[in-house]
């Protein structure tokens, strides 16, 4: 699994000056590394996990590979205008400005256990607003998985009521 995650690239400056951009897209190309991160994910799974929602977009790719390991189906959270019928919709604030992530109607069951799939922990606001959209239709979240969290950025901290898994921390 270390020789996976080395594979994350730096890229200084992406996408503005002064921010380290961390690149996955060396650890999806190549098939070892895919695989053992895949297979590390699935093993943070809480194990009462029922469906898992991948957040855009890298989640995506991630989540899917973990559902087909364990046996369990996705839902994706989407950037808005992407769905053609919503269960809910939530903005939320970016460093500069908002984003807004969307949950497609009829994909997560009142009291199901969802656990959350992406690839960066940063300042957390993603993973905070996937977690509170599926507490609004009643989900139960088992945990937020992701490859890297970027520590120093507060991601864990505004998530205080969720089990935080990261397979490295930088
Ligand atoms: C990145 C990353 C997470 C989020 C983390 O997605 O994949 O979803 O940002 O940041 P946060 O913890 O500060 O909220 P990005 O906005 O680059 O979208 P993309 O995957 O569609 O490119
Ligand atoms: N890489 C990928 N996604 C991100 C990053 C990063 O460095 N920072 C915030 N989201």
């Amino acid at each position: 699994l270390d020789t996976a995650l080395d594979l994350i690239a730096e890229v200084p400056d992406f996408p503005e000056p002064g921010v380290l951009f961390r690149d996955l897209t060396p650890v999806f190309g190549d098939a070892a590394a895919f695989a053992a991160v895949v297979d590390a994910l699935a093993g943070t799974l809480d194990p009462t996990t029922e469906l898992l929602a991948a957040i855009e977009a890298r989640g995506f790719l991630l989540a899917a590979a973990v559902g087909y390991a364990r046996g369990l189906g996705v839902t994706l959270i989407r950037k808005p205008g992407k769905l053609p019928s919503v269960d809910g919709r939530i903005d939320y604030a970016l460093e500069y400005g908002t984003a807004t992530l969307e949950l497609p109607a009829g994909t997560v069951p009142a009291g199901s256990r969802v656990a959350v799939i992406d690839d960066v922990l940063a300042t957390g606001g993603t993973a905070a607003a996937t977690c509170a959209l599926l507490g609004e239709v009643g989900a139960e979240v088992t945990g937020v998985s992701v490859v890297l969290e970027l520590a120093g950025l507060g991601g864990r901290e505004r998530l205080p009521a969720v089990r935080v898994h990261a397979l490295r921390v930088r």
